[in-house]
């Protein structure tokens, strides 16, 4: 792989197809090219965006590298691991190191957990420290998220929040072990747009307080370039374009990422409410 002072994610000719029954009875299957050799990397510390429309595959490639799913062919590192032979105690500490946030919380969040035993709960799970340890743990995590004074939230559930609290909660958790590199897949998409500058920007000051970093997914070339300093633009399974946000959107080189552009009317004087569009 290349330099890993430099790079913390490097893929390389990735391809991932995806197999459905689509008869019970007669057993047919349909299959869904999800990625086609798909190559780029992520420098350490940055905010890399991935931008492409519904289906393209950014999601696939985000659970591809916290390895909750595996690729079919291709070479893909992540924080110095080659993720296809990684077991044991390297995985266990890869999952430390490597956190996901996602679209809807309810998906990080276990409903039947309080905010407190939410975000603690990986400080449990990796056995981190002494209960008066994890206290403060959760409380700067909660407090990097622009929730305090936390105490009062510890003991609320999931339902009793609204829905920018529970992202800022679900990033809390994904936040609380420390982690080298987080995907945050779509996390603003369920929020209306004030909330979603909102957690760019607590996205934007973890970068920067904790050097973690990032890979963010979003259909909105807008975000990403609020928000990212690279950019990749994915489109049906295959990056067609790579490159610093603000070259992208002033130069677009691909057809498919001009469109992009001219379907979105100002661009080129973008401004805070397109964010969410
Ligand atoms: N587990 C799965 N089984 C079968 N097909 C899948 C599976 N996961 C994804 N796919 C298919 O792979 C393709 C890429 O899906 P993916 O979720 O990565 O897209 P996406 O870019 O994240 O889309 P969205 O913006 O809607 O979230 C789609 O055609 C999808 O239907
Ligand atoms: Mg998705």
């Amino acid at each position: 792989m290349k330099n890993p002072n430099t790079v913390i994610v490097q893929l390389e000719n990735i391809s991932k197809t995806f197999r459905t029954r689509t008869s019970f009875l007669t057993g047919a299957s349909k299959e869904v090219v999800a990625l086609n050799r798909v190559s780029f990397e992520i420098f350490k510390g940055e905010i890399f965006g991935l931008v492409g429309e519904s289906g393209s595959g950014k999601t696939t490639i985000g659970r591809l590298m916290v390895k909750l799913e595996t690729p079919d062919s291709g070479k893909l590192w992540v924080d110095g691991n080659d993720i296809a032979h990684i077991k044991g105690r390297k995985l266990k500490n890869f999952r430390r190191k490597v956190q996901m946030i996602f679209q809807d919380p309810y998906q990080s969040l276990n409903p039947y957990l309080s905010v407190f035993d939410s975000v603690s709960e990986p400080l449990v799970v990796h056995n981190v420290g002494d209960s008066k340890t994890r206290r403060d743990r959760v409380r700067q995590s909660l407090h990097a998220v622009g929730l305090s004074p936390p105490d009062d939230l510890f003991y609320r559930y999931p339902h009793q929040m609204s829905g920018g609290q529970r992202q800022r909660i679900a990033i809390a958790r994904a936040m609380v072990l420390e982690p080298e590199f987080v995907v945050a897949d779509e996390p603003t998409s369920m929020l209306d747009a004030s909330i979603a500058i909102h957690i760019f920007n607590i996205l934007s000051d973890l970068r920067k307080k904790f050097k973690v970093t990032f890979l963010f997914i979003t259909h909105s070339l807008a975000a990403a370039r609020y928000l990212c300093d690279r950019i990749a633009v994915i489109y049906k399974g295959e990056i067609v374009e790579t490159g610093p946000a603000e070259d992208i959107i002033q130069n677009p080189q691909h057809p498919y990422t001009q469109a992009l552009i001219k379907a979105h009317p100002r661009f080129r004087h973008a401004i805070k409410r397109d964010i969410t569009r």
